[in-house]
């Protein structure tokens, strides 16, 4: 009797771990714990044993009974979460011939693209790539750069200007503002580094004025300075001209008109031709010797030119864009074809 407790039990065990699902267990649980399971049959003999084996098999069989009933309910849960499981990917059903969806993945937006043109060929003719502050402080954005206060200069460039008093009490007497132009980055850059330098300086400006199709309140530059022993307007012309023809692939005729920025002297005005027309897009001249004193570099020995340049400009002459407020509307419609 004893060895048949041993050969059930190891059947029963064998039988549990090998049903596939909730049906083929209950078969299991009927054959060995079933009314006339096998357990049971063994239980009803007991009484026609001998007397001394009786009390010792009948513990043995409650015991088993008791262990494999534990063993059947954890593997009904174990059976219960895979039939779930099983029911779950059942109603996600997949379609594996459905076309699949297209991930939209961004893109570059315009501006930044004719920027990183712009620089790429800067580059390649020896520029450095420098920045500066988009807040910046008086002295940088006039001062230094031969505009000294109630200079009427000043008033060519409309200035957002940022709240330095508290009270009528000044809080710094050197005041904020957004900067109206990137040049304030040809003071910084040579305060540091002395010549011969060769930089462009791309970023944003700020002007305290009304929008149009040609005027932003805040719009891309790039400055550009160079500065060595004998640095002149023609080499500013000859390094203009080969960066023109690279951006648009072609040849393109500049002209260089008179014209005046306090921190140039001379001043110009670059025009190109375009579509049987002159179109400005850049304000340029040779570094003013009051520059060059602001930031102790010596003006007998060292002269250099500098330029500033709109970026929205250059792309919309690239990509024929007649409307500035396009490149900061978020229009799909526009961005996506480029
Ligand atoms: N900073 C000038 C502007 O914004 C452009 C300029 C740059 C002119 C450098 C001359 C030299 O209008």
């Amino acid at each position: 009797m004893a060895l048949n407790l041993k050969t059930l039990e190891t059947a029963a065990k064998k039988g549990i771990e090998t049903a596939q699902n909730l049906e083929e267990l209950d078969k299991v649980f009927k054959v060995f714990l079933g009314r006339k399971g096998q357990l049971n049959q063994v239980l009803r003999a007991i009484p026609k044993l001998a007397k001394q084996k009786r009390a010792k098999t009948g513990k043995e069989a409650n015991a088993l009974k008791n262990s494999l009933e534990r063993m059947f309910a954890k593997q009904k849960i174990v059976l219960q979460a895979v039939r779930g499981e099983n029911q779950k990917a059942g109603d996600e059903w997949i379609d594996v011939t459905a076309p699949g969806k297209k991930i939209e993945i961004g893109h570059l937006h315009p501006i930044t693209l004719v920027q990183r043109k712009m620089q790429e060929i800067f580059q390649s003719m020896g520029f450095e790539i420098a920045s500066g502050p988009e807040i910046e402080t008086e002295w940088y954005n006039f001062d230094a750069l031969n505009i000294p206060k109630d200079h009427p200069a000043r008033d060519m460039w409309d200035t957002f200007w940022i709240k330095t008093t508290n009270n009528k009490k000044p809080i710094t007497n050197n005041r904020l503002l957004l900067r109206t132009h990137t040049s304030p980055v040809q003071i910084r850059y040579m305060e540091t580094h002395k010549p011969p330098l060769r930089i462009i300086a791309p970023g944003r400006a700020f002007r305290y004025e009304a929008t149009d199709a040609r005027h932003g309140f805040n719009f891309y530059q790039l400055e550009g300075l160079m500065v060595g022993n004998n640095v002149t307007a023609a080499n500013f012309k000859a390094i203009l001209q080969e960066f023109f023809r690279r951006f648009f692939g072609k040849p393109v005729t500049i002209r260089l008109r008179p014209s005046y920025f306090p921190f140039t002297e001379p001043s110009f005005e670059v025009d190109m031709a375009y579509d049987g027309g002159w179109i400005e897009i850049m304000g340029a001249g040779m570094v003013h010797p009051n520059v060059l004193k602001a930031v102790n570099i010596d003006p007998q020995k060292w002269q250099g030119f500098a330029f500033g340049m709109g970026i929205e400009r250059l792309a919309m002459m690239k990509y024929k864009i007649n409307d500035i407020r396009l490149f900061y509307s978020g229009d799909l419609r526009f961005l996506q074809q480029f």
